[in-house]
């Protein structure tokens, strides 16, 4: 939920795991038509915004961002998390205001505790976070379609995050179809120390996919557990396309993979187009348990979690 103070609004943008993303062709713009299942959870990057008045020689309010590295994720990601006008937030909010006519402005401050480079979403999801506290900064009353809509026009995975929770997303990523609430679902998520770049990883998939694609499992058993709260029912029937392109990019992915192998961890598998690998645990102290395992096997940042209800 979004807490007003004074003139400022403050967010969370969660970050998401996908439990099934399957590739069902490339699409002559470029993009590949996907049909995945995405989770947001509790791993939270953090916006405040301020609405910002227009001066006498501007006819729109400036749009300012500051992005504040969390401790965690500091050394890498100050250079892979892009600042100013290069950042997503900055391009949406730039978006927002010219599709609204709206005179405001707007000052942020981002603290980033997502990793970049992961496959988590961070960035998307910071978008939208935008998006709603602008909406509601500015008054304008924009229902979550549009605003899904304008999203769609800066990145596939915008318009899942302007309400989160559980989607099966199509097309692109950006035709959202919502999941009933359901109950906690436990997990332990590991970055390892080099990121991947989302294009790259396409570029290998379409080098790769030439070949005979493997089997296509059914996401609907993923959603048929999920809904009777079955987690341990979860094994067997994750499903990733783009792990094995991760993997031919980073050694990494087989490395946290193998690592996984041996742990007592309902499933596991990439997350996105990686580098972050992610478990499903059988409840919190499960996940509490195997990351402090897994801290100890020097992978990277490792994160116990759980879905956002
Ligand atoms: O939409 P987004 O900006 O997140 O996509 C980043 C890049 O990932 C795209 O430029 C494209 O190379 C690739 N992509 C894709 N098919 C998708 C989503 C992303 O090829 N469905």
């Amino acid at each position: 939920m979004d807490l007003r103070s004074d003139t400022q609004l403050i967010g969370r943008a969660p970050a998401k795991l996908n439990l099934y993303l399957e590739v069902l062709g490339r699409r002559s713009d470029g993009f590949h038509e996907l049909e995945t299942l995405m989770m947001s959870v509790r791993l939270f990057d953090q916006l405040c915004l301020s609405p910002v008045f227009s001066d006498a020689s501007s006819r729109r309010g400036e749009i300012s961002l500051d992005v504040q590295i969390g401790e965690r994720v500091k050394p890498r990601a100050t250079a892979e998390i892009p600042s100013g006008a290069d950042n997503l937030v900055v391009k949406a909010l730039r978006l927002l205001q010219e599709r609204s006519g709206c005179s405001l402005g707007a000052r942020v401050r981002l603290i980033k505790r997502i990793p970049a480079g992961a496959g988590l979403g961070g960035g998307s999801s910071d978008a939208a976070c935008a998006l709603r506290l602008a909406n509601r900064a500015w008054g304008l009353g924009w229902d979550e379609q549009r605003l899904m809509q304008l999203g769609a026009e800066l990145g596939s995975d915008i318009p899942f995050f302007i309400r989160g929770g559980a989607a099966i997303c199509r097309g692109r990523g950006e035709q959202v179809e919502r999941l009933p609430p359901m109950g906690a679902v436990h997990f332990v998520v590991v970055k390892p120390p080099t990121g991947l770049s989302t294009p790259a990883v396409y570029e290998a998939h379409d080098a790769i996919e030439t070949q005979a694609a493997p089997r296509r499992p059914d996401f609907r058993r993923i959603v048929s557990s999920l809904a009777r709260c079955h987690t341990t029912e979860l094994r067997g029937k994750l499903f990733n396309r783009l792990e094995a392109a991760a993997s031919a990019l980073s050694p990494w992915v087989a490395r946290i993979g193998s690592v996984f192998r041996e742990l007592d961890v309902v499933a596991h598998q990439l997350t996105g187009s990686g580098s972050a690998y992610f478990g499903v645990c059988r409840h919190a102290q499960h996940a509490r348990r195997l990351a402090t395992v897994l801290k100890t096997r020097q992978l990277g940042l490792v994160y116990a979690t759980r879905n956002c209800q």
